[in-house]
């Protein structure tokens, strides 16, 4: 190590990030650089993939607000992409920034050894807003990470094995999380992941029910069963009316834990607060994740049904242990998304905004028939197109026009408009406007 180099490459980026305003140099140097650094030390394949990047020009996202996104030179995005869910309640919303701040400038992280007030508090709000007698929650960092402690719970609590997921889910990429994630493309390249994993399709309840009732017959043990209430990256798949009931039903008939992954469809995003509550469902474990800090802070978790929470009383630290797990500055995140979301009625805004939003797309959808389907719920919309191909020239075209849209994991023929609740009903009919006028360019096409 070139001590010397390092020390100075350090202190001219730290320059940068303490700096109010960047001059026309700076604000170049920060480009190139990024696009250097991508290329040297990230992974030059990304680059590929991004809309956002040309020889041209290269956008840099450098600072953000409410529903819209700058680059480093001032142009301005209008958010339709919502960070995959993240910011129901926008970018940087300054409710929650004012708390973070506060708690940052009390204590950050924890000493690991004294009891957290903050993830006391955070747990119980968790308790009082989900569904039935939902109780106890483990919190955690990610997406995937809060996935392997459903798993582990439901194994740690039942004393079985298997699990059942769905063809296409998606439950995120670490070794568990991908066991239960439904993409070939995604699990293929790990095999043999854990074993224990069955796969039925998606809405099919019949499916479900054999899978387990064939499980048991062969002496097989079923633990729980993974499921999306919509599948988001799937394309923004809606099961059909009564699916979710089935499965509760079914799983209560055998035995099974149900455990709901709300990691993008939890905090509002479909119009309610949790997506199960559309058909009143209680799941024994629920996911939460992406929306849970506010759109300020990464915090995800689990949340359960006291009965599974036993052998947890036994050992404290047997479902996991995660340094980061529960931090204070984080949990601060969560209870102000928890009580901005309940106070100003996010699910309500996303109702209503989402529903304006699909009315828009459908009356264009008669006049488009390259749409194939208009669908979601709330702010979980997908339009979806013949090809691939389609759906990116629309993506590429709404960028051009400074709007962000983009389609379900590795895949343009369903794009999806995921904007924050907070987003105004001008940026709504903006985000329209460009849509029609993409449609347009694009007849004939496709
Ligand atoms: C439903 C669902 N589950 C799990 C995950 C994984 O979350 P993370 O990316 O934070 O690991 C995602 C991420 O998109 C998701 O949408």
């Amino acid at each position: 190590m070139d001590k010397a180099s390092v020390l100075k490459e350090s202190g001219r980026i730290l320059d940068l990030i303490l700096k109010k305003e960047l001059n026309q140099e700076e604000k170049d140097r920060v480009v190139s650089d990024a696009v250097e650094n991508y290329t040297g030390y990230v992974n030059p394949a990304i680059l590929q993939v991004r809309k956002s990047v040309s020889t041209d020009y290269s956008f840099v996202e450098w600072e953000d607000e409410g529903a819209v996104f700058r680059d480093t030179h001032g142009v301005e995005f209008i958010d339709c992409l919502g960070g995959f869910g993240i910011y129901m309640l926008g970018h940087r919303n300054p409710h929650i920034v004012e708390i973070v701040k506060a708690q940052l400038d009390r204590y950050a992280l924890h000493s690991q050894e004294l009891v957290e007030p903050l993830r006391g508090y955070l747990s119980k709000l968790v308790a009082l807003i989900t569904p039935g007698d939902i109780q106890y929650s483990f919190i955690t960092n990610g997406g995937a990470e809060a996935i392997e402690m459903a798993l582990k719970l439901a194994r740690l609590a039942s004393g079985k094995t298997y699990f059942i997921s769905t063809v296409n889910a998606f439950h995120g990429k670490s070794m568990g999380a991908v066991s239960a994630t439904g993409k070939g493309v995604y699990r293929e390249p790990y095999l043999p992941l854990i074993p224990g994993f069955q796969h039925v399709e998606y809405g099919d309840a019949e499916a479900m029910e054999k899978a387990i009732k064939n499980l048991i017959a062969v002496g097989e043990t079923v633990a729980g069963v993974i499921i999306e209430p919509i599948q988001g990256e799937a394309g923004i798949i809606l099961p059909p009316e009564g699916y979710l009931p089935a499965v509760r039903e079914i799983c209560d008939r055998y035995d099974v834990l149900l455990i709901t992954d709300e990691i993008q469809t939890g905090m509002g995003r479909t119009g309610t607060l949790w997506a199960v509550e559309h058909s009143n469902v209680v799941p024994d474990i629920l996911v939460m994740g992406k929306a849970f800090g506010g759109g300020v802070m990464p915090i995800t978790g689990i949340a359960a049904r006291p009965k599974l929470w036993d052998k947890m009383l036994e050992n404290p630290w047997v479902l996991g242990s995660p340094t980061f797990g529960g931090n204070p500055l984080s949990c601060s995140a969560a209870i102000g998304a928890i009580h901005y979301t309940l106070e100003w009625d996010v699910p309500g805004m996303a109702a209503e905004k989402g529903n304006y939003i699909m009315d828009k797309l459908k009356e264009l959808q008669k006049q488009y028939p390259m749409l194939k389907d208009i669908r979601g719920k709330g702010l979980l919309i997908g339009m979806e197109f013949e090809t691939d191909e389609a759906g990116f020239a629309l993506a590429k075209s709404m960028f051009d026009q400074r709007v962000l849209v983009a389609g379900t994991l590795n895949n343009s023929r369903v794009i999806r408009i995921e904007p924050p609740a907070v987003i105004t009903m001008e940026q709504i009919d903006t985000v329209l406007t460009c849509m029609e006028k993409t449609l347009k360019e694009l007849k004939g096409k496709f």
